[in-house]
């Protein structure tokens, strides 16, 4: 099975605000805007189990605080509280202050793995590459094929990890102006409304989820062992020293009888 590429028309159906979702350029391009009264968002068409998911995202310019753009994959709601999910969100902020990039991993519904960072760019004036990777082993997130985080199949110490559940692709941009800046203390300016994010160039190395035969067509690549090699361990590094803002690991007043078990291995396996 081919790799498949960019158009947004063949692998995504708008799911809500369907308006303010809006597919340009002969399906290479995708926007979402939010408007006072709502805004919008779009899921892929496949469901997969594994794989490398590739988005490039340019994010609401200027004043955006109070806005939250998502970019995530996540298993059917509809299969109740069990749901995996890996998360990218992007919580807006007053022009000149930074984006918080939040990330969490959702396993058999037990979430509360928070990791938020600040980028190392203005992710506002050109389009990044944000990138889920999911094969049986870890889960890694890439900014600009950069490592940021990873999150290790740690089911032998009894961490469940999503392995079972097809995903499907999800984003959306929506007003959280409630909390997400700041804690909540900065608003939306509605008149600078609509805020817009931009997406093109969405790719996917993955298995594609059969329904009927409930099993998954893979196109092979490296991305189902690829860990971190020696360069990436040191880009992580980096990363989590300079641009980590918060980690669930290191917050022993949130886990007084002591951090999750995950927390306890080495954080780059
Ligand atoms: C917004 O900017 C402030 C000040 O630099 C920073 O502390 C915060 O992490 C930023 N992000 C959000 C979402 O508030």
């Amino acid at each position: 099975m081919a790799i498949s590429e960019a158009n947004f028309h063949q692998h995504f159906d708008v799911t809500w605000g369907h308006h303010r979702a809006q597919i340009k350029d002969g399906g290479q391009l995708l926007t979402l805007s939010l408007e006072k009264d709502s805004g919008a968002g779009f899921q892929s068409k496949s469901q997969y189990l594994f794989g490398r998911i590739d988005m490039q995202i340019k994010l609401v310019a200027g004043n955006s605080a109070g806005t939250v753009t998502t970019f995530y994959v996540s298993s059917p709601p509809s299969l109740g509280p069990n749901h995996d999910e890996i998360d990218f969100e992007f919580l807006g902020n007053s022009s000149g202050d930074p984006y918080t990039l939040h990330t969490n991993v959702f396993s058999q519904g037990k979430g509360n793995r928070e990791q938020q960072f600040h980028l190392w760019f203005d992710p506002t004036t050109a389009f990044h590459t944000y990138t889920i990777l999911w094969n049986s082993q870890r889960i890694i997130f890439l900014v600009d094929n950069i490592p940021i985080r990873v999150f290790s199949n740690l089911e032998s110490m009894g961490v469940p990890f999503p392995n079972k559940q097809p995903m499907s692709i999800h984003s959306s941009l929506w007003n959280a102006d409630d909390w997400a800046t700041q804690g909540g203390r900065v608003k939306a300016d509605w008149t600078k409304a609509p805020f817009v994010a931009s997406y093109k160039n969405f790719k996917a190395e993955a298995c594609i989820w059969n329904p009927s035969s409930a099993s998954s067509a893979c196109s092979p690549g490296a991305w189902q062992t690829q860990g971190l090699d020696a360069a990436g361990r040191n880009r992580i590094r980096w990363v989590q020293s300079k641009y980590l803002i918060y980690n669930y690991c290191t917050d022993r007043k949130r886990f007084p009888q002591g951090v999750p078990v995950e927390c306890k291995q080495s954080r780059f396996l």
